[in-house]
């Protein structure tokens, strides 16, 4: 009987020793870079290896952009023991000498995978090898592992992805998981256990439509996200061509109130000055890397006209006014209200702040509380309220 009852409890502690991921990865949004959106499957060693120069002397390691993920497409086998074979083709010097490269500039190093029998490409993916593709990329250097949803067929999402979590927590290498299974199953409710970040829809594209949509689709999982396990509203599309930069501006503005990972999408060794002043906007930037780890709410909403709160450690708060419309628009913004908005207690008074324009870089001279002012067309204003 004793010999039962000791067994059962070394299950039961192999299953609490294996059960978990890395608590303390992802304490604020995971930022970097993922080769996708720009290059699909046009994926080599000497793009990520330009990448990961680029990142280290243009400002973005400096911003705060930390991972190079390589996506879909680098691998192209199995061979007799079941490994993954990378392509010796675009990957001359295999994976473990880029790991090695990206981390003697001062980065991580991010791969993809996928939990059915095929990635989205037709690759060989993860489903039946999770521990052993773990144990590899631990070997190579992995710092980051985006998985994702194709050719699954009727495997159970939550079971699979945790069988990959338990894969990476074995390995021994605190790895940050990145769940992309478009949020076809509600990863909101059982992936914070499972993974630091899931997507909630399907793939961004280059377009205001999109973009606008995906954020729309945001606004009921603002409880979900928080330290070490974030709402996933897609990669990057700033600087890629499709929008106009103001739009731009606006994309990459909702992303910091969303919390969201901002992993940036485009071509970083190319970067026009526009996009590369969007993207290292180190006080925007700092609202979506705030400690507190709070997803914006929207407050107001008024069908194109929103307003969105993003609370901050220390009682701060940043707000956005998004004009989602055609037309410019000219609010009344009343500022004593907003500086009580979302809050109950009386200190939370105008005057108790300062209001920072994030864009122009400055404090407003606010002469009066409530102040006119002109929204662009499918632009953003965005104010941080900062203790005085
Ligand atoms: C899916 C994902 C994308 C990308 C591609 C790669 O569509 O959602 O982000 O990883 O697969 O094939």
């Amino acid at each position: 009987m004793k010999k039962i009852i000791s067994l059962i409890s070394i299950f039961f502690l192999f299953l609490s020793v294996n059960a978990q991921k890395y608590d303390q990865l992802a304490k604020t949004p995971p930022m970097g870079w993922n080769s996708w959106n720009k290059f699909g499957c046009n994926v080599s060693e000497t793009l990520i290896m330009g990448v990961a120069d680029a990142i280290s002397s243009n400002g973005m390691k400096d911003a705060g952009y930390e991972y190079v993920v390589i996506d879909d497409c680098w691998q192209v086998a199995r061979d007799e023991n079941g490994e993954i074979v990378v392509d010796k083709d675009r990957f001359p010097h295999g994976m473990k000498f880029l790991a090695d490269y990206v981390h003697s500039k001062g980065l991580k190093f991010g791969i993809y995978s996928c939990a059915g029998t095929l990635t989205c490409e037709g690759r060989p993916a993860g489903r039946g090898h999770e521990f052993q593709d773990a144990r590899t990329y631990a070997r190579w250097g992995v710092d980051y592992l985006k998985y994702d949803w194709c050719n699954t067929g009727s495997q159970d999402a939550k079971s699979s992805y945790s069988t990959m979590r338990d894969g990476l927590f074995a390995a021994h290498r605190p790895i940050v998981f990145s769940i992309c299974e478009w949020g076809s199953n509600k990863p909101w409710e059982w992936a914070g256990t499972v993974g630091n970040l899931w997507r909630t829809t399907g793939d961004i594209s280059d377009s205001w439509n999109s973009m606008i949509n995906i954020f729309s689709q945001q606004k009921d999982l603002a409880r979900y996200a928080g330290p070490g396990h974030w709402n996933d509203p897609d990669m990057l599309e700033v600087g890629n061509g499709g929008m106009t930069t103001e739009e731009y501006k606006t994309h990459f503005l909702l992303w910091c109130m969303l919390a969201a990972p901002l992993l940036a999408g485009n071509d970083l060794q190319n970067m026009s000055p526009e996009t590369r002043t969007i993207l290292t906007n180190k006080e925007i930037i700092a609202v979506d890397q705030d400690t507190l780890g709070k997803q914006a709410i929207c407050w107001r909403d008024a069908g194109n006209y929103q307003i969105w709160i993003k609370r901050l450690a220390n009682n701060e708060k940043a707000v956005c006014l998004l004009n989602g419309s055609d037309e410019k628009k000219t609010v009344l913004v009343d500022f004593s209200l907003l500086a009580k908005a979302m809050s109950e207690r009386s200190q939370f008074k105008l005057e108790n702040f300062k209001v920072r324009d994030l864009w122009e870089h400055k404090d407003l001279d606010l002469k009066e509380a409530s102040m006119y002012i002109d929204i662009l067309p499918h632009s953003v204003k965005v104010y941080r309220f900062i203790k005085k």
